[in-house]
């Protein structure tokens, strides 16, 4: 497909499933040369074979890490899987969830566990893959996966966009502390893309249609498309930016 990963090792969380697992998997196909994926989970949500396989199908090395992203010490364990290839180059934070229970009267609990997988996850994967990349001496690029809701809001998901507004924040506070060192940070925030997520998640699957009608191209985005989107940001081919959000939409946020 191209070769604008050439030599980068491709570090993604969440990768079993949905976005992570496209971006994994096109990650082996903008040439990457090797690719380490982790989740809680190793089979796709929405069936189909491991992302493993599939990667390695494409002649690229692949390993699949078991690992909570809660966790900070399952996201050292990932980072330090890719040694194996000469360390860490392009770090993916993909790693998310929705609740069955979001809005404004979120029970504790639930506020907890999401902002535990969608802002402790995130920064943790961040800290365990920036710290590897200094020790190289790497000039590497970390990229946040965001969300729509995390730029702008909706009663319906206070929660969740609670934390995706957060994760564009601090791909901007690591964008500075890290920048000095030569890594980059970026967020990207996906519109409304055709995963399990998007169809089970109480409020966001009936609304989709409404978004769906809403947006300029008039269709759902593919998980393939965010993986493009990651490829650009991990390729040098963005090699000036950085404390960037990008919006991958199909136009929806563009207009009123
Ligand atoms: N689908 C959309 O429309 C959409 C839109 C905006 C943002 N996003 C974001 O994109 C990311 C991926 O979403 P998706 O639609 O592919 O969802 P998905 O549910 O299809 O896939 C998410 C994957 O993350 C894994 N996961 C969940 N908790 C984890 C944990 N604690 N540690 C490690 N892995 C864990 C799941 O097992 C699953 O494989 C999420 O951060 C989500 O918030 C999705």
């Amino acid at each position: 497909m191209s070769n604008i990963l050439n030599s980068k090792v491709v570090v993604v969380t969440g990768a079993s499933s949905g976005i992570g697992r496209a971006i994994a998997i096109r990650a082996a196909e903008h040439g990457a040369k090797a690719v380490v994926v982790s989740d809680v989970v190793e089979m796709p949500r929405e069936g189909g074979e491991p992302t493993v396989t599939a990667i390695q199908a494409l002649g690229v090395p692949a390993r699949f890490i078991h690992g909570d992203v809660s966790k900070r010490i399952d996201n050292d364990t990932l980072v330090e899987a890719a040694e194996e290839f000469g360390g860490v180059d392009v770090f993916v934070a993909n790693a998310g969830i929705t609740l069955r229970t979001d809005g404004v009267d979120v029970p504790e609990e639930d506020y907890r566990r999401l902002m535990a997988v969608n802002l402790d996850g995130v920064l943790f994967g961040a800290q365990a893959a920036s710290q590897r990349m200094k020790a190289h001496g790497k000039a590497g690029s970390i990229v946040l996966i965001a969300s729509m809701g995390g730029i702008a809001g909706a009663g319906i998901t206070v929660a969740y966009s609670t934390s995706k507004g957060g994760v564009v924040l601090m791909a901007k506070a690591l964008a500075d502390a890290l920048g000095p060192a030569g890594i980059r940070v970026n967020a990207i925030a996906p519109g409304t893309i055709d995963t399990v997520l998007l169809r089970t998640s109480p409020g966001i699957a009936e609304a989709s249609e409404g978004f769906r009608q809403r947006t300029p191209l008039r269709r759902l985005g593919q998980p393939s498309e965010i993986g493009d989107a990651v490829a650009y940001l991990g390729s040098d081919l963005s090699s000036y930016v950085s404390g960037h959000a990008l919006v991958v939409d199909g136009g929806l946020l563009a207009v009123i």
